[in-house]
């Protein structure tokens, strides 16, 4: 069998001095290639879960291997992040004060690019998905959709293997929400990348090759 592209092995998390269980023995494996759901109540451990896939946070034990390669504290999380996955965050987490290219551009930054070369990707991007004439505008002055789809972009800027969204459509109506499903999905289709998606909406799940329901910290089934 193929190694997956995730795998977890019993992962743990707690914060507040282990008052509170935010993963408890997580333990799961994601193909490459695949869609999948993360669904559960609040606080059940969605986002902590998809912290530790995507190398912005590790378990206080267990493991997690992206790709076969092992992410532990100490080892470079930033290179792991920067040449395998790319975060779509609910509330976004563009900088203010740049403008949608140069926040797309921000992913690159640690390779050994040009600046013209980063631009003319993030244009590429930005022009992927419909907000090439507002490539030089602050993001602040961007509607909700026009700034996830500029987040978006932003997670694709090195075509990574393993795309995360965070309650992605969270904040959009829901036809801007499906426009911001379609570039997801369509991503993955071109390239093959993995699509993690964690959300409230049910219908959103549809189509999911593997399905994750989170309860207490638990995958529940
Ligand atoms: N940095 C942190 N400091 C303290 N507690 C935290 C931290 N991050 C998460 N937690 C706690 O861990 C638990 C799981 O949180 P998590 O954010 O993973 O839940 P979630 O399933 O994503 O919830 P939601 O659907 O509301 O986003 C919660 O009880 C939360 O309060
Ligand atoms: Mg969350």
């Amino acid at each position: 069998m193929n190694e997956p592209l995730v795998r977890v092995k019993k992962a743990n998390k707690t914060f507040e001095e282990g008052q509170v269980v935010a993963l408890d023995e997580v333990s799961l494996e994601i193909e490459a290639g695949s869609f999948v759901a993360i669904t559960g109540p609040s606080g059940s451990g969605k986002t902590t879960l998809l912290n530790i896939v995507g190398a912005m946070d590790v378990p206080d034990s267990g493991e997690v291997f992206i790709d076969g390669e092992l992410v532990a504290s100490g080892r470079e999380l930033d290179s792991i992040r920067a040449r395998k996955i790319g975060f779509v965050f609910q509330m976004h987490n563009l900088i203010p004060v740049l403008t949608a290219r140069q926040n797309v551009e921000i992913p690159m930054l640690p390779r050994p690019l040009t600046s013209k070369e980063r631009r003319a990707r993030a244009l590429q991007l930005l022009d992927e998905v419909k907000l090439k004439r507002r490539a030089e505008s602050s993001v602040l002055g961007l509607s909700g959709g026009e700034r996830q789809r500029v987040a978006i972009a932003r997670a694709l800027a090195n075509s990574p293997p393993l795309l995360l969204a965070d309650e992605p459509t969270g904040n959009l109506d829901s036809r801007t929400g499906d426009e911001v499903m379609g570039l997801l999905h369509e991503q993955r289709e071109r390239v093959g990348a993995t699509l993690i998606l964690v959300t409230h909406n049910e219908e959103l799940c549809r189509g999911a090759d593997q399905h994750i329901r989170m309860q207490d910290g638990k995958i529940s089934s």
